[in-house]
């Protein structure tokens, strides 16, 4: 038991009071190991128990409702506010993912046995759309490696393939058949080395608590160095594959949007420029960073290719 009685203290309540633990100067090991038991006291649906992260980054968080009014989810709604009510009442859970293709254990595992399999910890991450605004999050989850090794893929195993679920009763714009705005089921795509990059992330929350619907809940990608239209929600099914999948906005306009989407400001989208970007919240723009400040972590998987065509 912990001096909180679980019912009295909210998450944002426990969000907020570490961080100030954190700005207090408090070790990161001491305010990790502290408040993990301090959260392992709270039911599972009112927080999660992770890990915090350190943000190595030092970066400004954005805050929760910054990152869940302004999003893009095309299942609901191509409008960035209105996801927001369209998705009050989707059924999260139970979630059942499934692990498909070139892998010894093809099996259908739900969320919870997926975090308890893996554990969880907070990855705070910047986070650019090809739009040209971004944010901050602190993301909740497991790295996308744990769940590759787990999934003991084999040598024809090149490429890992994510869907979200189709489900026309739960996606409005989904049911809208040849009026619909994107073809859907969702897909998108990453090369092997690419997931097995510790960067690479499977988020089941934010800001301390379970995703919301808007956000891709239960359970979706995040991948930091490229842009967020990568970083695929509400997944269905995980697929291991020899050839490079054609995911969704490559499939939509291939002249705009390609496999690789990393975040380059130095090559301009068709429309627009990608040098510069908002931040959530704020007035005027800042630079954007190459592969969105994370070269030295994920430069070397490009070594050799001309990434302007490689887009
Ligand atoms: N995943 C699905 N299934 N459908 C979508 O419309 N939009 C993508 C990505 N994942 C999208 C998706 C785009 S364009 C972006 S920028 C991010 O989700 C936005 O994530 P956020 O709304 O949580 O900020």
């Amino acid at each position: 038991m912990s001096i909180f009685d679980s019912h009295e203290i909210t998450p944002e309540a426990l969000f907020s009071a570490r961080r100030q633990f954190l700005k207090l100067g408090a070790g990161a090991l001491v305010s990790a190991s502290a408040l993990s038991n301090l959260m392992a006291s709270m039911p599972l649906d009112k927080a999660l128990r992770y890990v915090p992260s350190t943000n190595p980054h030092g970066l400004v968080l954005n805050t929760l409702e910054q990152a869940s009014n302004y999003v893009n989810f095309y299942e609901f709604s191509t409008d960035k506010e209105a996801p927001v009510k369209l998705s009050a009442k989707m059924k999260t859970s139970p979630w059942d993912v499934d692990f498909l293709g070139e892998i010894e254990k093809k099996e259908m595992l739900e969320v919870d046995e997926l975090i308890s399999l893996f554990g969880l910890e907070e990855r705070i991450y910047r986070f650019r759309c090809v739009e040209g605004w971004s944010m901050v999050v602190p993301w909740i989850g497991f790295p996308l490696s744990k769940l590759v090794d787990y999934l003991q893929p084999n040598s024809k195993a090149k490429y890992v393939k994510f869907t979200t679920r189709y489900d026309p009763s739960m996606f409005p714009d989904q049911s809208k058949g040849i009026f619909a705005s994107i073809k859907y089921p969702y897909v998108e795509g990453l090369r092997m080395d690419e997931a097995m990059n510790p960067l690479s992330f499977i988020a089941v929350g934010m800001y301390g608590k379970r995703l919301l619907p808007q956000n891709g809940a239960p359970i979706r990608l995040v991948v930091p160095w490229k842009y967020g239209f990568k970083s695929i929600k509400s997944i269905d099914n995980i697929e291991f594959v020899e050839e490079e999948p054609k995911n969704t906005w490559q499939v939509q306009n291939p002249k705009e949007y390609g496999f690789y989407a990393n975040v380059n400001p130095s090559v301009d989208h068709p429309r627009w420029t990608q040098a510069k970007e908002r931040v959530l919240g704020k007035f005027g723009k800042q630079n954007t960073l190459s592969f969105n400040g994370y070269e030295k972590e994920v430069g070397h998987l490009y070594a050799g290719m001309d990434l302007r065509k490689f887009f």
